[in-house]
């Protein structure tokens, strides 16, 4: 029998917390199998509740040993959700909730609440894991100081906040937080240790915890996490607020990190990093994730969200935060490229099908289901048009009035986009629809030119969504530029404000037609519907002043060969190829930028593209059309790679600094296209010299596309087959590059390999991950691509729910093909579906993209 469909939680259903919490005590009795958690919580009546009734705390596979009220005992008898106390046992006013329960850490597989890796205790409580460590009020409007004693003979005891005695066996943080903020580890750990000053004084100690030899592996994150803290003093005015900060790296973890209080929990591989075994994209990533999450301690934890529907409040924020960051420390202009490139990958593709929803959800069965790239990478979208359409000085005189205003509340996004109103004078009322409406908007646009007039015509389009057939218009902010036929700028940077469905902007006075150059900097996450011919691409491609653009030209014409090749059966033009060889040859140009225009679309994103042109993708096609368009480029610009293979070598030792690192993408994009022409024979060399990961990965990426990396990838096994970070990078490339034909029978090779530890969250994503990552391979007509990955989501459910509903999401785009396709895929989302004892998490996400 399948249990009655699970009730989804409505954001019009808010109603503020019956009772407050003022302090809460823990003690934590550490043992694998019999953990128990002693809490002493006061609690008092919410002022703002008409009337506070029974008190009710969540609270998940719990035992429940004894409680009491006042020091008096209860009889309560927790269900499947909580325990209830009903009113006729409160006293009235305030008064003390005490309880003790007993928990088994080591039977905790889904990596939620309290939990052990390696011998070593952590925890993880967002969204909803600290009703699995005791009975409490589990939601973020409930802010709390907390102390917390810790009772193991384990040497690392640490809790959020500042120790209380030199053991370290207590912790005490004054700053109210909610119970998903909350941390514990205990384990036998080493530490990468400093120190940071704040700009007001304040003597910080910083301490990276990993495995004992792992420590080596920490520089990086550390200096990472010191510029973090001096760029939020630098930008936004905000220090860090304890005396020290620690951050825990554990090999078994959900997701990327945790921003918990003054402990910062996470995945081991967003944290060590050393030349020999990370990659640039992997420094790249923990610089980023660092900063990501210390900027939380403001944006999300000193300011928190009043409930889950608001998570954008502070992800989409901190993320935004977070690019500025990056840009600052890297390249704008790369920084931005590859943000919209993630943004288009991931979220323009959750937007275009089953499961679609607003920045701010109006409703969800399970949370966790809504860590998406719609309230991450959209949200940070819409705050950067924010930036855009206020200006920095706006900007800046929002974000002080929300800090000021707001600093220790629980916050919705009606609170945020107040205070852009109340500092700017901007009305935001139509704004808000960004935050409520699905979909990604069409912008399409129309020319006129009669002599010295030059209009255009914007008219948005939205299309309907889950739940949401009618779409309103949104206050689109298009930055324009205006060039001359011969490159130079007929008008600077403007920005049109598209507010109704259609609208039109004149330039007057021009001597002459201009070029536009529309959607600088990707100014809206919009999909630009603008035909256009390659001669204009190329030409923008050459000349256009803004990066973004300029880069959006090569890759619209490159999209564009590509659609000419899979639909008519095209050959590939000249106009392309030479556009890119001068773009190459251009020294002028940053190394990074060079290496990402010369990139082509991926096959997903071909797939997309040929959806929303109202053709059916074949992702074999597409495939094969794409690696005769690599065959081609190789072919054509083999003497320009060949110059750039040589010139880009850096000499010395490695670095991972931008300059560099953008030196080496560029010599491995070149290396990719010439393994075509050469048979491999750069890629041999420099996998057996590299002294770095980024080369040795990069060229048995090169010998594995052209089908001629076995043996090196038989030695990359055996020289770190003991690296558990380094042997997820072996499992994956090997998957994500095989032939399509190959990929699923070696997916299924590799699941029987001796390392495949399927229940460890890194790994299963390594392998599992990687065979939806090989578009062709994973959408095998045969379906048993499909067959194989649902085979092993079901297998993971019931252990690890969260980790598995995520990954569900490779079968999103099921409707998206033909006939044959669609009905093997589907048949494995209700063979999901039939499961007995499906997770709520999976049970959401396949009944989404079902229905
Ligand atoms: N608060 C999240 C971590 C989280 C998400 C915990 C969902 C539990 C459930 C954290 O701040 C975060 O956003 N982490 C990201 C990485 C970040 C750089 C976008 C992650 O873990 O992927
Ligand atoms: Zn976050």
């Amino acid at each position: 029998m399948k249990d009655a469909a699970p009730q989804a939680i409505h954001l019009s259903a808010y109603t503020p917390p019956a009772y407050l919490v003022d302090s809460v005590a823990l003690t934590f009795r550490l043992h694998p199998t019999a953990t128990r958690v002693l809490s002493t919580v006061r609690f008092r009546p919410n002022p703002a509740h008409p009337e506070p009734g029974d008190l009710r705390l969540d609270g998940e596979g719990l035992m429940l040993m004894a409680a009491a009220i006042d020091g008096a005992p209860v009889a309560a008898t927790p269900d499947a959700s909580g325990v209830t106390i009903p009113a006729g046992l409160l006293p009235g006013g305030a008064f003390e909730w005490t309880a003790e329960v007993e928990i088994a850490p080591q039977a905790n597989t889904a990596l939620e609440g309290l939990y052990m890796s390696n011998g070593m205790y952590c925890t993880q409580c967002e969204a909803e894991g600290f009703r699995k460590i005791t009975f409490y009020p589990d939601r973020p409007d409930v802010m709390a100081p907390f102390r917390v004693r810790i009772e193991s003979d384990l040497p690392l005891l640490m809790s959020n906040g500042n120790p209380v005695d030199a053991g370290w066996a207590e912790w005490d943080d004054p700053h109210p937080k909610p119970s998903y903020l909350f941390a514990l580890v205990a384990g036998d750990l080493v530490a990468h240790r400093d120190r940071f000053t704040t700009r007001s004084g304040r003597d910080v100690a910083l301490n990276i915890w990993v495995r004992p030899g792992d420590e080596g592996r920490c520089a990086f994150a550390m200096e990472a996490l010191k510029r973090s803290m001096h760029w939020d003093e630098e930008v936004y005015a905000r220090e860090y607020d304890l005396d020290i900060f620690n951050i825990v790296a554990v090999d078994d973890f959900n997701m990327g990190a945790m921003e918990n209080k003054g402990l910062n929990i996470f995945n081991s591989k967003f944290v060590l990093a050393a030349p020999e075994t990370a990659t640039d994209a992997d420094f790249e990533r923990i610089e980023a994730i660092i900063a990501h999450e210390y900027f939380h301690n403001w944006t999300g934890n000193r300011i928190t969200c009043r409930d889950w529907f608001q998570l954008s409040l502070k992800e989409g924020l901190t993320v935004f935060r977070d690019q500025q960051f990056s840009g600052d420390m890297r390249s704008h202009a790369v920084k931005r490229i590859e943000d919209v490139l993630n943004l288009r990958a991931r979220q323009f593709r959750e937007d275009d099908g089953p499961l679609a929803h607003p920045v701010r959800p109006a409703s969800y069965v399970e949370i966790n289901n809504f860590y998406t790239a719609t309230v991450y990478e959209k949200g940070a979208e819409l705050i950067r048009m924010l930036h855009l359409l206020v200006g920095s000085e706006g900007y800046k005189a929002a974000l002080d009035l929300y800090f000021d205003r707001h600093d220790g509340q629980a916050c919705t996004i009606e609170d945020w986009l107040r205070v852009f109103e109340d500092a700017t004078g901007r009305d935001l009322a139509q704004f808000k629809r960004w935050y409520e409406q699905a979909g990604t908007p069409r912008l399409a646009v129309a020319e006129d030119w009669d002599g010295t007039t030059y209009t255009l015509t914007l008219r948005q389009h939205t299309p309907p969504t889950p739940g949401q057939p009618e779409k309103t218009p949104v206050p689109i902010p298009v930055s324009v530029g205006l060039l001359s036929q011969d490159g130079g700028e007929l008008r600077a940077t403007t920005v049109l404000e598209l507010t109704a469905a259609e609208q039109s902007f004149a330039f007057e006075g021009l001597p002459q037609r201009p070029i536009p150059s529309i959607l600088r900097g990707f100014s809206a996450p919009v999909i630009l519907e603008r035909a256009s011919t390659a001669a204009e691409r190329a030409f923008l491609l050459a000349h256009d002043t803004d990066p973004f653009n300029k880069f959006e030209a090569g890759r619209a014409l490159a999209r564009d060969v590509l659609t000419g090749m899979i639909t008519d059966g095209a050959a590939p033009g000249p106009d392309h190829l030479d556009a890119l060889a001068r773009m190459l040859r251009d020294d002028g140009l940053d190394p990074a930028f060079r290496a990402l225009a010369l990139g082509l679309p991926s096959e997903d994103n071909m797939a997309q593209s040929l959806h929303d042109a109202g053709a059916e993708p074949d992702p074999a096609a597409i495939h094969a059309a794409r690696e005769r368009l690599t065959r081609e480029m190789a072919a054509h610009l083999e003497p320009v790679l060949d110059a750039l293979y040589t010139d880009m070598a850096q000499p010395g030792p490695f670095s991972p600094a931008p300059r560099a690192a953008g030196c080496r993408a560029l010599r491995l994009a070149a290396l990719r296209l010439l393994a075509r022409v050469d048979d491999g024979a750069r890629a041999e060399r420099l996998f057996g010299e590299a002294d770095n990961m980024t080369e040795q990965l990069g060229a048995l990426a090169a010998l594995l596309e052209i089908g001629a990396g076995e043996a090196a990838a038989a030695a990359f096994y055996r020289q770190w087959r003991g690296d558990r970070l380094v042997l997820d990078k072996w499992f994956a490339l090997q998957i994500a590059r095989a032939a399509p034909e190959r990929a699923v029978a070696l997916t299924r090779a590799l699941t029987g390999h001796a390392d495949f530890d399927w229940r460890n969250p890194n790994r299963f994503r390594a392998v599992i991950g990687a065979l939806p990552a090989n578009a062709a391979g994973f959408h095998d007509p045969s379906g048993s691509g499909y067959r194989l990955v649902a085979d092993w989501l079901i297998r993971l459910d019931p252990l690890n729910p969260q980790t598995a509903a995520r990954m569900s999401t490779a079968f999103d785009t099921w409707r998206r093909y033909g006939p044959q396709r669609q009905a093997l895929m589907r048949a494995e989302l209700e063979r999901i579906r039939a499961t007995d004892g499906l997770s709520r998490d999976m049970g959401e996400m396949v009944g989404r993209m079902l229905d």
